[in-house]
């Protein structure tokens, strides 16, 4: 689909994007680097990487790929000093990466619960530390702040519960906090923002493929499938852009929903033409006999 923003909203900008190799991650460096932006992707398996760079490459993107993992705190160092080194500068750091499985908390010790809060939430607070001395310096020059943006991808699933969710919920509930607090101290002290972006389900990701796999394809999931569209990573990504261009430069602490109305979700317990129908007829019966006072007393 076609960008509804101008090619050059990120001209000169170098974006870090974790989790970049696939999914989410990947579409937003996409955006990003044909917005203008120089993008670094981090992740674990080198492979994935390289066919990522050689993707964004094609597309005229400047991009690098950079193995690591954002549970290691030498690693988060290194790889943040090598595309400094790369680029020359950092404004942007997109902390995409993430763990996720489906698991009920019968069946999830408490090293599987660690695990994803490990990657998800102490991973965010990792890059982000590791990377404030560059996205201190990141903005410079933009003439509108001096400081870089933090943009952490969260979800939706904490906001009420989600079945067999339970670490992962716990874990985006500490990334939302994290982006709060983030916000309040360095936009404060640094003018860096930091948002945070909430998808909905969003088709082929590997978050999908983990949440609604093939072989456990339910009815439930089925019906709550044809009741709501999925998501594209492009909406994602467009998202990710307004946050990042000087359209969103007085917008922080904030983690904007972009999941179609998904979270809001519930099932319609009375048709719609009932309630046009007969709506006023009950109001007019309440109004002659209201509930609970007995009618030798009316
Ligand atoms: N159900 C229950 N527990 C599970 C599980 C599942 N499906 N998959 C892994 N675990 C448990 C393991 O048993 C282990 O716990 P234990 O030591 O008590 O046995 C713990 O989780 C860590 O698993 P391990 O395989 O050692 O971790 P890892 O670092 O190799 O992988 C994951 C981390 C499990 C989060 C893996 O899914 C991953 O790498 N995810 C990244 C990609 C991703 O999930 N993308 C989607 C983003 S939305």
């Amino acid at each position: 689909m076609e960008s509804p923003f101008r090619a050059d909203i990120l001209r000169g900008q170098v974006a870090f994007v974790t989790g970049g190799g696939s999914g989410i991650g990947f579409e937003i460096s996409r955006q990003f680097g044909k917005h203008g932006a120089s993008v670094a992707i981090m992740g674990r398996r080198r492979h994935v990487l390289d066919a990522a760079v050689s993707a964004l490459q094609s597309e005229g993107i400047q991009a690098i790929g950079l193995a690591g993992d954002v549970r290691k705190r030498e690693d988060a160092s290194r790889v943040l000093e090598e595309a400094f080194k790369h680029f020359g500068k950092l404004d942007i750091l997109v902390n995409g990466a993430a763990g996720n499985f489906l698991a009920s908390p019968e069946d999830l010790s408490p090293n599987a619960f660690r695990t994803v809060l490990d990657i998800d939430s102490v991973g965010t607070y990792t890059m982000s530390h590791e990377a404030l001395n560059y996205l201190k310096k990141g903005g410079q020059g933009k003439g509108l702040s001096t400081g870089g943006l933090i943009l952490n991808i969260s979800a939706t699933l904490h906001y009420t519960a989600s079945w067999y969710q339970i670490h992962v919920s716990a874990a985006k509930a500490a990334v939302d906090s994290i982006t709060r607090s983030l916000a309040l101290e360095w936009g404060t002290d640094y003018d860096i923002r930091v948002n945070g972006i909430a998808p909905g389900p969003i088709q082929d990701t590997p978050g999908m493929r983990k949440l609604v796999p093939a072989e456990m394809q339910s009815d439930v999931s089925r019906d709550d499938r044809l009741l709501h569209k999925l998501g594209k990573t492009w909406d994602i990504a467009m998202a990710a852009l307004y946050l990042a261009s000087d359209a969103g430069k007085f917008v922080n602490g904030t983690t904007m929903i972009v999941d179609g109305g998904h979270w809001l979700s519930q099932p319609r317990y009375i048709a719609k033409e009932d309630v046009k129908n007969l709506s006023r007829v009950v109001e007019k019966k309440s109004r002659k006999s209201p509930v609970g006072i007995p009618s030798s007393k009316l």
